[in-house]
């Protein structure tokens, strides 16, 4: 969940890595440091704990750091404090302090994911004289691939692939050792790192934003594989030491797609970006009106067969498979089950044979959602991932993969990616239900036609985004907020809930109208928020009975609606209306009013939007 970035090169190492380091400050943001190489002297490090930006003061944006090959990181504390102390670089010696300033160690490193024996490897090396300044696991794997390098007699393939044989656990680590100058060596086990090479340059990086701006040429560094990076070149290792090829692969993100242009905030201007999402993702894989059923995986026959369907993921992403799921079993009749992967990867998975597997995932390396696609493969069962980023674990390793083409997603709450997650849903339930035969072919190009035609419909909502923002206004106080709905709207209210939470910090819950009388209906007082999503022609009475029920209970009501539905005026103090649409697609229009209201409150109680506290945007450890 923290940053890396890497540079190797003929220009300044330290402004490139803390400008990569400031596109990747959403993945951990308590403490921040860099390591840069001037020619064979040894590494500079420089730490600081809080914001990216008082290391940047502290080195006037990296000027006072002479050297053009580095190493940086931005931390989201696992093991120890958030304290300069803790923050990374590591170094193999005995650092003084608070670990800055120049080291004569033979090895400096930086580190994301989790030692799981560090304690054991700590003891090993305390008991061969080593001495220990923080309270990390990253201290201790730097320190465990400088005792290989010396007992193994100087050589970085030999040291780093032992200490990978050694540890257990989850790394990206990115490291210098002071004899060999102007290299930089990383490897890596189920945490994302990417390399990109230009002209006489090299570049590493946790995550594609941090590097767009300089190359697009990427290598993807498989599991247990080692890399030395030099100036313009990588070679490749797998665990015997043995070199191995690679081809470069090309991202086919825009550079700009990770700058701010103009918007206070990226989720606002993420959420600008949807109708974009929807219409790239819808046109990459529907040609002439029609989608082929190979950019499934599947073939005719498979689809007919289809036993069950399960949609894995967290967070938003699950929130995506809880809609999929209304709208494929209405559509194409097959069972759905929608599992949080937390839960899944734990349980006895009964998955029978003629099912399939399908991992939601905006960053393809949310650690239980890789976990529970392993699983299913192992039980033999076929899987498919919905994926945004390109050349991501998930991806490399689900059977099939349809990629989201939400572009590079930066604020930590997810918007863009949900609504490209929405429309693979849609896709994948109208294309099974006509193999299946349970919709007409005139029904699926009417629905085809009804998803072309969201794009304009979301512009729509947000051209008058300002009457959300005066009511949110008047909100600024609320305490609990409870957000209720039935079928898809009651998905769209788990989504909805969950952006107001994680950017206003503000108590909400989301809730299926119908099981109001079970409990929660005793938390609602005077003046309590109630939000109605009621956008389904059939169920629109029985939401409205229960939004009555809360009203009469000194509740204040927000009725989400389609245009039409005139009658809910009846009944809420404030209507929100959206654009109608079929009725399956109606979470794709419901959304926005409900991400714009997390937003607001967020921007109305001075809050970092873009940053919530205690949040990382890829969970990359369980
Ligand atoms: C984090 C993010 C969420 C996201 C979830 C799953 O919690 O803040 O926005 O939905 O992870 O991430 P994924 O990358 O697997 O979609």
């Amino acid at each position: 969940m923290c940053g890396i970035v890497g540079f190797v090169g003929n220009r300044q190492a330290a402004p490139i890595l803390l400008d990569g380091l400031s596109k990747l400050e959403y993945r951990g943001y308590d403490s921040a440091g860099v390591a840069i190489r001037n020619g064979s002297e040894p590494a500079k490090v420089v730490k600081s704990q809080g914001r990216l930006r008082v290391l940047a003061e502290k080195t006037d944006n990296g000027r006072t750091l002479l050297g053009t090959c580095g190493i940086g990181h931005t931390r989201w504390a696992t093991h120890g404090e958030p304290s300069k102390k803790n923050a990374h670089p590591h170094v193999s010696g005995n650092c003084t302090g608070s670990g800055s300033g120049d080291v004569e160690s033979e090895v400096v490193g930086v580190h994301n994911g989790i030692i799981e024996n560090y304690k054991e490897l700590k003891e090993k090396l305390l008991k061969h004289g080593y001495q220990f300044y923080s309270q990390t696991d990253t201290e201790t794997v730097i320190k465990l691939v400088d005792y290989y390098f010396k007992k193994y007699g100087d050589d970085p393939v030999n040291a780093i692939a032992k200490t990978m044989v050694r540890v257990r656990g989850s790394y990206a680590l990115c490291l210098m050792f002071k004899s060999h100058p102007g290299e930089i060596w990383v490897a890596r086990k189920d945490s994302p790192m990417i390399i990109g090479v230009a002209d006489g340059e090299t570049y590493v990086a946790s995550d594609v934003p941090a590097i767009l701006e300089y190359t697009r040429q990427v290598y993807y560094i498989g599991n247990l594989e080692i890399a030395r990076l030099v100036p313009g070149e990588v070679t490749f290792f797998n665990l015997d030491g043995d070199e191995i090829r690679k081809e470069l692969s090309e991202i086919s993100w825009d550079a700009n797609s990770a700058q701010l242009e103009g918007y206070e905030h990226f989720m606002m201007k993420e959420i600008h970006e949807q109708p974009k999402a929807i219409t790239d993702t819808l046109s990459a894989v529907v040609k002439d009106g029609r989608i082929d059923l190979s950019v499934f995986g599947l073939t005719e026959e498979e689809v007919q067969n289809l036993s069950q369907i399960t949609i894995v993921g967290c967070g938003s992403a699950y929130h995506t498979g809880v809609v999929t799921q209304y709208v494929m079993e209405d559509l194409a009749k097959i069972p759905v089950r929608v599992e949080l992967a937390s839960e899944f990867r734990y349980r006895t998975m009964l998955l029978p044979p003629n099912s399939l597997v399908v991992v939601v995932s905006q960053s393809g390396e949310t650690a239980d959602t890789l976990e529970a696609l392993r699983q299913a493969k192992e039980k033999g069962i076929r899987t498919l991932a919905i994926v945004n980023v390109m050349g991501s674990s998930i991806a490399r390793e689900a059977d099939k993969v349809f990629y989201t083409m939400a572009g590079p997603e930066i604020a930590v709450a997810t918007t863009k990616a949900y609504s490209a997650q929405l429309i693979a849903g849609y896709l994948l339930s109208i294309e099974f239900a006509l193999v299946r035969g349970t919709i007409s072919e005139e029904k699926y190009l009417e629905m085809m036609g009804e998803l072309w035609a969201l794009p304009a419909k979301i512009e729509k909502i947000l051209e008058d985004k300002e009457r959300i923002q005066w009511f949110v206004a008047k909100q600024a106080n609320v305490q609990d907020v409870f957000f209720i709905g039935r079928g898809i709207d009651y998905a769209v209210c788990l989504e909805g809930s969950l952006k107001m939470k994680e950017i206003s910090y503000v108590h909400s819950e989301a809730y299926a109208a119908g099981e109001l009388k079970h409990g929660t209906m005793s938390l609602i007082e005077d003046g309590t928020l109630v939000i109605g999503v009621v956008t389904q022609k059939d169920l629109f009475d029985k939401t409205i009975s229960n939004m009555s029920e809360v009203k009469s209970r000194g509740a204040y009501l927000m009725g989400l609606t389609t245009y039409g539905h005139y009658a809910i005026e009846d009944t809420v103090h404030f209507t929100v209306y959206v654009p109608k649409t079929d009725e399956h697609f109606t979470a794709s229009l419901s959304v926005i009013p409900l991400q714009l209201m997390g937003y607001y409150l967020s921007v109305s109680r001075g809050l970092d939007v873009d940053k919530p506290r205690n949040l990382a945007k890829s969970v990359t450890v369980e």
